[in-house]
């Protein structure tokens, strides 16, 4: 009686789908997911995309009350945190959901090249990931400016004189770049509008080409059939409405945590900016330029990401070999390991270190 009663509920749901779907085509989204492809490292993205819809949904609450002028931004952070319905916890879920999703992004961009899926025909999809990358950090360098605390005058001074280094390419990084509205004006502007919209069209190609490609097979498969000692890896095995429930999942625990956390630890405000000292250090993911800025001067911050990002963009067209597997890649896993050590030997030196002034009263 009762499973007569659930496969008639059942069968409810899948007539209301389908009525939905033969109007919106919903299932053209849909493409085939292969068993390994709900695992956690291929998820990584899915769960970058469920914390970007929260970092979007708490931004729009928190754009009721923030105020983006020199006079009024650390005030209106404080009314948020002490005055408006929920503004803390909001704004807590927003700081911590911001900090995972850039752990996810690395530990996605990690998995696709340990798996080597950068490799044809990805390696578009590749550069597209790279920038997104870009604009996940412009996105949390904007965002820590946007409090305007000591932290965030500091982060704009080095945006102002990285500007500065720019010469006219820069010129948009600098407060002459408009005189009636205040930089920080321009930077919110940045934050909810310009980054947003150009990461929405990123995403969109992305994930279009996620459906052209297929998720990759797992490297061994790809391996034994490029060999000619396995058949084809199969493209599905499990399906997209498993994967979109798992990829749901863990984003829905991405923001439990991200309650819990901000209960447990809310963002701090730093005081009202004084121009003429420089005390605070940047965010984790930013951690590792800090000691190069310290030996090396300001255009290190210039100079070491540009590094960076051309090593990201040149891999595809450096490792064209067919292999996937990590033991037939050897010096590619052996590079990437080398530099990754190395940015989290910079990050953790750069952490433990007493902070140092590096940039001069440019905003003032
Ligand atoms: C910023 C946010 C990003 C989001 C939301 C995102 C999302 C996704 C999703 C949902 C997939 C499907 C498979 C999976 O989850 O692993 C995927 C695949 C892929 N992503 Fe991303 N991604 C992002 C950033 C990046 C970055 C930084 C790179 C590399 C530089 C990258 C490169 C790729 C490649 C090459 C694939 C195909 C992998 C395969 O088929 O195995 N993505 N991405």
């Amino acid at each position: 009686m009762a499973s007569g009663a659930s496969a008639m509920q059942g069968g409810r749901w899948r007539r209301a789908w389908e009525a939905i779907d033969e109007r919106l085509g919903l299932s053209g989204l849909a493409y085939p997911v292969p068993t390994h492809a709900n695992g956690i490292g291929y998820i990584l993205g899915g769960i970058t995309f469920f914390g970007f819809l929260i970092l979007a949904g708490t931004g729009v609450l928190l754009a009721q009350s923030y105020n983006p002028t020199p006079a009024g931004a650390r005030e209106s952070i404080a009314y948020i945190m002490n005055t408006a319905a929920f503004g803390d916890i909001v704004r807590g879920i927003h700081f911590w959901v911001a900090n995972l999703v850039m752990a996810t992004v690395l530990l996605h961009m990690g998995r696709v090249f340990v798996t080597g899926a950068y490799k044809r025909p990805r390696e578009a999809n590749w550069l597209i990931g790279v920038g997104l990358l870009g604009v996940t950090f412009g996105l949390i360098f904007t965002g820590t400016i946007l409090k305007w605390d000591q932290e965030g005058y500091e982060a704009l001074q080095h945006n102002i004189e990285i500007g500065g280094l720019l010469g006219s390419f820069g010129f948009w990084f600098t407060p002459e770049f408009t005189t009636v509205l205040p930089i920080v004006g321009r930077l919110y502007m940045a934050h909810v509008v310009i980054l947003p919209a150009l990461g929405t069209l990123l995403l969109i190609a992305h994930f279009l080409l996620v459906k052209r490609h297929g998720i990759s097979s797992l490297p061994a498969a790809a391996d034994a059939a490029v060999e000619g000692t396995g058949p084809a890896p199969e493209k599905g095995g499990s399906t997209f409405a498993a994967h979109l429930i798992r990829m749901a999942g863990f984003g829905l625990l991405i923001l439990a945590g991200s309650v819990v956390l901000a209960l447990l630890i809310g963002p701090a405000l730093g005081e009202r900016p004084n121009p003429a000292i420089e005390v605070t250090k940047p965010w984790w993911m930013f951690l590792a330029f800090y000691p190069l800025e310290d030996w090396f001067g300001l255009r290190a911050l210039l100079v070491a990401p540009t590094i960076l990002v051309g090593l990201l963009v040149l891999l595809p067209f450096v490792d064209r070999s067919p292999w996937r597997s990590v033991r037939r890649r050897r010096w590619v896993i052996v590079a990437g390991a080398i530099l990754a050590v190395g940015l989290i030997g910079l990050a953790l030196y750069g952490g433990l270190t007493p902070p140092v002034s590096h940039v001069q009263d440019a905003a003032g």
